[in-house]
């Protein structure tokens, strides 16, 4: 395991039984801007290995389903589906609505900069449009996306179908990370 893993929020994650570091990241965020009610529906899109799962069913009673490529561990109450989000398939066992979508979906990195920003740009982008899709009026978003000359307009896209929405790097994003959330909410169509 590489050195700069065994940080501050790795430590803490493993103490209190997240499944991830990045858990503190939805805590932040969904603290900050009031992302999830205790009744509200949740789809947690690229939600392997499942912390933001473990998060978003401390905050709610209502419908969880996470999707990703990868299987995860279950978690009670939480329906889960196994795809790609670009597959039709996948697409079609996404059904109803939801108060929250929230997306921390990432390619896996090939460590050239250019294909991975464009690649996180797809995938973040195809978050936006299940969002456009399976939202609530009123409802939340939040997605993750490596900065590039993409994100602007990704931004541009998002903001005509929201009341807020606002750029947001949480304290607990790895330093020198580039990656950076569009946390979007009261949505319209
Ligand atoms: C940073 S991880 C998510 C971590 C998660 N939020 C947690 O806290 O446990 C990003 C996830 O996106 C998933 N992913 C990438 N491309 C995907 C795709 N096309 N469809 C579904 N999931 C995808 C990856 O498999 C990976 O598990």
């Amino acid at each position: 395991m590489a050195y700069n893993q065994k940080d501050y929020y790795f430590n803490k994650a493993k103490k209190e039984g997240f499944r991830a570091r990045s858990s503190y990241k939805l805590i932040e965020i969904a603290k900050k801007y009031q992302l999830i009610q205790k009744n509200d529906a949740v789809l947690d899109i690229g939600c392997a290995p499942g912390s933001w799962l473990q998060v978003i069913k401390q905050m709610t009673r209502g419908r969880i389903v996470g999707v990703d490529l990868v299987s995860i561990k279950p978690i009670e109450g939480v329906t889960f589906i196994q795809g790609d989000i670009e597959d039709t398939e996948v697409k079609k066992q996404l059904q109803g609505k939801f108060d929250v979508i929230i997306s921390d979906i990432a390619p896996k990195t090939t460590g050239m900069r250019e294909r991975d920003q464009a690649i996180s740009y797809i995938l973040s982008r195809e978050s936006f449009l299940i969002a456009k899709k399976h939202l609530n009026t009123n409802g939340n978003f939040l997605v993750k996306t490596f900065q590039s000359q993409e994100t602007e307009d990704l931004v541009k896209e998002i903001k005509p179908h929201f009341s807020f929405v606002k750029r947001y790097s949480p304290q607990s994003t790895r330093q020198g990370s580039k990656e950076i959330y569009i946390v979007a909410t009261g949505f319209k169509l």
